[in-house]
């Protein structure tokens, strides 16, 4: 990393990420020297072709899992040492998420999904959360439909009520798993638009992982990953 780059305080910074996966005959060297350092209010994005470890570094930067090796920075706290109780509090409070495939809870209600990181972080009272949810559900479209459940929503509602969830917690970076994976042309355009005017608004961090060629061209910074490797 060069001396410009630390002088604007990235939020989230790896170097030298490597990441093995299984054992034995069925390892793999999932990712490779991976460094990258995201800068506030910018937008990532990663492409690159299905099983190159994409998902695998959002887990790693996202503080789910824990690489082989290398070391991780949440703006200036490296995380390598730390507990895994410091772990999740420091993920729930910093990162917020947006999976491949969305896992909204099939039983609550939109509203209640995005309560469900609020009350983990335990700041807010209910009326508090309820507020704030509604409010998250209104920047995404959804303001009139806080208590559908996510069976009764379309699959863009759905990666909709997820994106808000991920803002649950005023997070400083969203990493997100092809978030318009499975929305036609025009959604998955209109949910990048909202999600760079919450970026270039809030000076939220985003890193999107998408195979949409529209979205990384839009994006501040296109990354592109083979085989482990960022190049
Ligand atoms: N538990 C595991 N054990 C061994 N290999 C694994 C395991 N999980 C994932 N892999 C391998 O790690 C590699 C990277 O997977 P990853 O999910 O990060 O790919 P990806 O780039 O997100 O792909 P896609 O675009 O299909 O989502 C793949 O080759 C995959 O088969
Ligand atoms: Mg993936």
């Amino acid at each position: 990393m060069d001396g410009m780059e630390m002088m604007q305080d990235p939020v989230l910074r790896c170097e030298e990420i490597n990441h093995v996966l299984g054992e034995g005959e069925n390892q793999v060297h999932v990712l490779k020297d991976v460094s990258l350092a995201l800068k506030p209010g910018n937008i990532y994005s990663i492409m690159g072709p299905s099983g190159c470890g994409k998902s695998s570094l959002l887990y790693l930067l996202g503080l789910l899992d824990r690489p082989t090796g290398g070391r991780i920075w949440i703006e200036d706290l490296e995380v390598t040492g730390l507990s895994d109780a410091d772990y999740s509090h420091l993920r729930n409070l910093k990162i917020g998420f947006v999976f491949q495939f969305h896992f909204l809870l099939r039983e609550f209600s939109a509203l209640e999904n995005i309560k469900v990181p609020m009350r983990r972080a335990g700041l807010l009272n209910d009326r508090e959360m309820s507020e704030r949810a509604a409010h998250l559900l209104d920047l995404v479209g959804l303001g009139d439909k806080l208590e559908r459940l996510p069976g009764q929503l379309s699959g863009g509602e759905q990666q909709r009520v997820a994106i808000a969830r991920s803002l649950a917690n005023e997070p400083s970076v969203v990493l997100a798993d092809e978030p318009t994976g499975n929305l036609d042309t025009a959604n998955s355009n209109r949910v990048f638009d909202m999600m760079r005017g919450l970026a270039h608004d809030t000076g939220l961090t985003l890193l999107i992982v998408t195979h949409n060629a529209q979205i990384a061209q839009a994006s501040d910074h296109a990354l592109e990953m083979r085989d482990g490797r960022l190049v």
